[in-house]
């Protein structure tokens, strides 16, 4: 009964987009993490048909159970392991197994299939056949790719070589390759197990999508250099950052989400990251002429975005309503936007990065266009030649990575840099001039401490980090939505937000 009691609770709460499913069955400590995540990515993806059938049969009122608890006995009673488990809810559920079978088997002579996978939306089914490879970044700062050859090689794997081609990332079992874009990135076939792997642990490898590590690679910050990361968490990007510095120079990074940014000094920490200066803070608060920041001349954007790009199991399989996608995605370009016009106005700014995990061009040329328009002092770099997609025309400099054209998640990158030395001229909306005047003295600064190196048993593996990634979208799609209600209304959001922050500023204390 725990199992399901305990799958129920966080299926709920991914329902309410409280977190990611990785990650909450993590934080869980439940004692066989691979069986809890198993079921509830499973009754996820069938939510849809579980749904149907449960109202169909009318469980809820004849079991009083709440609806995600009947998800999850009816899964396992009806598709997985047929309620193996459960204490009174088994005997409960086994007095309506057979008008649960019966609908079931209606609901498939219905849609004329006859297993249960073909009762998945067409998206989910799409989704899962999609394997992409395992993609391995050495973290230079505690090792080298030679060195980590060897010890894959030591540990059984057979190594390839330099790959050529894309199909050369297609591998057989325990093989693997140096990737031929990203030097120190490494292959391997897909779901190959590294999150209790001796060199993950150890912070020598970061499990990353080849296309994530492309932002940092691109802006390839100098050493000894003062770079920000401007929406930073969990780190994966600011780590690779420091690696590319060589650990010297500044590396300032900010992000609103102080448990994300907990996860993260931990991560850093991990990596051997040092040159790190952690900010509870909304970027777009950062006073750009702050003298800690007047030097400054690269800077890496990964906002929040829709994280459509992101090929993953358990996505919402409801269709979804097209309207309120449309003002989604609408409100994510703005704040996108923003975030890029007031990264320009850096003083010695002289390239950013700017990247989605979207492939909406609402989040990516079209944002970038709005960009360049607004800032004539900043052109696009032409982006590695070799890469075999590209943004969309009229702006083929950027990258586009897909799961058929890169065999990576979807993503977008778009390089900009000062040309002409002219200083960005585009003035502060009044709406950017408003939050632009935080003064820099409110920074809650979040350092690695003794203390993190001391707990780091709920780090969620980066791939659960990316996944939350899109979770945690909405939550900053309210507020953007906030600027732009009634006065009334604003006002009694804004205190809400007020309250919000300041919980959030008394756990990153607490981080600290
Ligand atoms: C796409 S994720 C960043 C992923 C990260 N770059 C990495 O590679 O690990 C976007 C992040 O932006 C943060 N964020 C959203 N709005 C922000 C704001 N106004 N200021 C700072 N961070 C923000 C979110 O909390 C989230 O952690």
């Amino acid at each position: 009964m725990a199992l399901y009691a305990k799958a129920a609770d966080i299926l709920e709460k991914v329902e309410m987009k409280q977190g990611a499913v990785k990650t909450l069955v993590f934080e869980s400590k439940f004692q066989n993490i691979k069986q809890l995540f198993a079921l509830v990515c499973e009754t996820q993806k069938y939510s849809s048909v579980l749904q149907e059938l449960i109202e169909s049969t009318k469980l809820l009122k004849q079991t009083k159970v709440k609806m995600t608890q009947a998800k999850v006995l009816v899964y396992d009673l009806l598709i997985g392991q047929g309620l193996k488990c459960g204490g009174p809810w088994k005997v409960m559920m086994m007095k309506h197994r057979s008008r649960l079978e019966a609908a079931l088997a209606r609901m498939k002579i219905k849609q004329k299939v006859t297993k249960n996978k073909d009762l998945l939306p067409s998206s989910v089914q799409q989704a899962e056949g999609v394997l992409l490879p395992r993609y391995v970044r050495v973290n230079t700062l505690k090792t080298t790719v030679e060195d980590a050859v060897d010890y894959f090689k030591r540990d059984g794997f057979s190594y390839l070589g330099e790959a050529n081609r894309l199909d050369d990332l297609n591998l057989k079992a325990n093989s693997f390759v140096r990737d031929m874009h990203l030097s120190d990135v490494l292959v391997f076939t897909p779901k190959t197990e590294f999150h209790e792997h001796f060199l993950y642990k150890a912070g020598h490898i970061i499990l990353q999508d080849k296309a994530s590590c492309l932002p940092a690679f691109l802006l390839n910050p100098a050493t000894n250099s003062h770079v920000i990361d401007a929406c930073a968490a969990p780190g994966n990007k600011t780590s690779h950052l420091a690696a590319i510095m060589k650990n010297k120079g500044k590396l300032f990074a900010f992000d609103l989400d102080a448990k994300r940014l907990s996860t993260m000094s931990t991560l850093l920490l991990r990596a051997g990251v040092t040159c790190h200066h952690l900010a509870n803070q909304d970027f777009l608060k950062v006073n750009t002429g702050d003298p800690q920041y007047k030097d400054v001349e690269y800077v890496l954007l990964d906002p929040s975005c829709s994280g459509s790009g992101m090929v993953c199991l358990g996505k919402d399989a409801s269709p979804p309503d097209q309207e309120r996608e449309q003002r989604r995605l609408g409100n994510l370009a703005a704040f996108q936007l923003r975030c890029l016009n007031h990264a320009l106005r850096f003083p010695r700014l002289q390239r950013l990065a700017y990247s989605t995990c979207s492939v909406h061009t609402e989040e990516n040329e079209k944002v970038v266009a709005a960009c360049l328009q607004q800032n004539p002092g900043f052109r696009l770099v032409h982006l590695l030649p070799v890469w075999p997609e590209r943004g969309l025309e009229p702006f083929a400099q950027c990258l586009r990575a897909s799961t058929t054209k890169t065999l990576t998640h979807g993503f977008f990158v778009a390089v900009l840099e000062r040309h002409g030395g002219a200083v960005s001229t585009a003035p502060p909306s009044q709406e950017e001039a408003a939050v632009g005047s935080t003064p820099s003295q409110e920074v809650t600064s979040v350092t690695p401490s003794a203390e993190a190196e001391e707990k780091p048993a709920v780090v969620a593996p980066p791939e659960a980090q990316i996944n939350s990634e899109e979770e945690e979208e909405e939550d900053e799609e309210e507020e953007e939505m906030e600027v732009k209600t009634s006065p009334v209304e604003g006002q009694a959001k804004k205190r809400k937000r007020k309250k919000k922050k300041k919980k959030k500023k008394t756990t990153t204390a607490k981080v600290e």
